[in-house]
């Protein structure tokens, strides 16, 4: 019997410190992605829907491309940057939903009429990042892409329509 009443309270204990590190665990992980690695969660941003696609230059590495997503293209097609950029993404549709994925980046956004949505990106290395629609918007939903040209530090990034 008494050992009975040692041993109970004993894997309690197991029990409860494990539950304490399964809720530690997640909100430690969150904590370093946030302060550590800058990562910042997609939103809606509190901007008036813009009609006109364009990339502005901030600084040297800031960047922020106002992107356009109509059936079956995306407005710029072709966005260039140096290496080392961040990059400021807002998007919005001209009609139906769209998919907004920048492969290699955690950009994954959804493109809608009326509604700004926000992502960011830090671009460490130069290549071509394939930018796709990844939500089903009708007949040439497969061939809507872009990209985003990473251009080596030194080269003057241009971007084209
Ligand atoms: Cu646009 Cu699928």
């Amino acid at each position: 019997m008494t050992t009975r009443e040692t041993g109970v309270p004993l894997l309690e204990k197991k029990i409860l410190a494990a539950s304490f590190v399964f809720i530690a665990l997640p909100l430690a992980l969150i904590a370093v992605s946030v302060y550590k690695l800058g990562q910042r969660v997609p939103t809606c941003a509190p901007l008036a829907p813009f009609t006109k696609a364009e990339v502005i230059q901030h600084a040297p590495d800031r960047y922020e491309v106002h992107m356009l997503a109509r059936m079956w293209e995306f407005e710029p097609k072709v966005v260039k940057v140096p290496k080392g950029a961040t990059v400021d993404f807002y998007i919005v549709s001209e009609d139906v939903s769209h998919g907004f994925y920048v492969s290699g980046t955690n950009v994954n956004l959804t493109a809608l009429p009326n509604v700004v949505n926000y992502g960011q990106a830090r671009f460490d290395r130069a290549g071509s990042f394939r930018v796709m629609c990844n939500e089903y918007c009708g007949l040439n939903h497969a061939r809507m892409n872009a990209v985003i040209e990473v251009t080596e530090s030194g080269e003057t990034p241009k971007s084209a329509q």
